[in-house]
């Protein structure tokens, strides 16, 4: 079955899908994306993701391609045409095509391509394992809050993992800070129980993972607490996981050969996945 994407107001086969040589995104990364998660069809989280996407077009100046209700029918008709029950919905808005020039023209009308991720979501025995991580520095710019198609330093920290054969790359910032995963969010367990992730500011993508598990975490009882750790105090963490789209709530047993708690999830983690599947099967419903 061949993949079809959507691309220049049309659903075409994606081998056919292409964009112009001088669109903005191409020439410059001037543009946004989100990745969504369906499952039995259902988009999860949606309203979470398309509000995402409507804050990193305002904030880039670019406005919305289309309303919110064509956006969502526009997903819909792809995942029908693409023939999968679960997987990955990517969505990308470039400014626009124009001869090559930095100024952000007001005029320009935006470029929506929306693609079905040939990769599937984490699986239970991939979270029941568990998976390791580096640290590498932070070498992003200083909006990282919004979803910008602009990853080259995500890319880099994501080569660091590959080349050690680890699942993921943990950015920590000059003050000695982790910020965030190359592309996950990161948690720690303390010793006294209570989760600590850095705060949702410019220095990190407000995952909706990561939103999602604070609030189920709330909900459950479960202390939340959303400021820098230091990176020197990994040894300390009874329990690390990351969140993100693709994997949900993922255990981290190993950082930089470091073993965290017992080298297996710990209980928390185990709880906070569990809740997270329920908040899934609620969504999707
Ligand atoms: C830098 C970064 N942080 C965090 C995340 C996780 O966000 P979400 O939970 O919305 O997938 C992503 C996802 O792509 C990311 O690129």
């Amino acid at each position: 079955m061949s993949r079809i994407a959507y691309v220049n107001g049309k659903f075409v086969p994606q081998r056919h899908a292409y964009v112009a040589m001088e669109d903005r995104g191409y020439q410059f990364a001037d543009g946004m994306y989100e990745v969504a998660a369906f499952i039995g069809g259902a988009l999860l989280d949606a309203e979470r993701h398309l509000d995402r996407m409507e804050y990193s077009l305002a904030e880039l100046g670019i406005p919305m391609p289309a309303s919110r209700a064509s956006i969502r029918l526009l997903i819909a008709e792809l995942i029908a045409q693409n023939s999968r029950r679960s997987g990955l919905v990517y969505i990308q808005v470039t400014r626009g095509v124009a001869p090559r020039n930095h100024a952000p023209n007001a005029a320009l009308r935006p470029v929506l391509s929306l693609s079905v991720l040939p990769v599937s979501i984490a699986s239970d025995a991939a979270r029941a394992k568990g998976a390791k991580a580096v640290t590498a520095p932070d070498m992003r710019w200083k909006r990282c809050d919004i979803k910008s198609i602009a990853l080259l330093p995500n890319v880099m920290a994501r080569g660091v993992s590959v080349s050690a054969g680890v699942r993921e790359t943990i950015m920590v910032n000059a003050q000695g800070e982790v910020t965030e995963g190359s592309a996950t969010n990161i948690f720690f367990v303390r010793p006294d129980g209570a989760i600590q992730t850095h705060p949702k500011d410019t220095h990190i993508l407000g995952g909706i993972t990561r939103e999602v598990v604070i609030e189920l975490a709330h909900a459950a009882g479960i202390a939340v607490v959303e400021r820098p750790y230091a990176a020197a105090d990994i040894p300390k963490a009874a329990e690390v996981f990351f969140t993100s789209t693709s994997a949900f709530v993922m255990p981290l047993t190993h950082i930089d050969d470091i073993r965290i708690g017992d080298g297996k999830p710990g209980p928390v983690t185990q709880r906070l996945i569990a809740l997270y599947h329920a908040h899934v099967a609620k969504e999707t419903a």
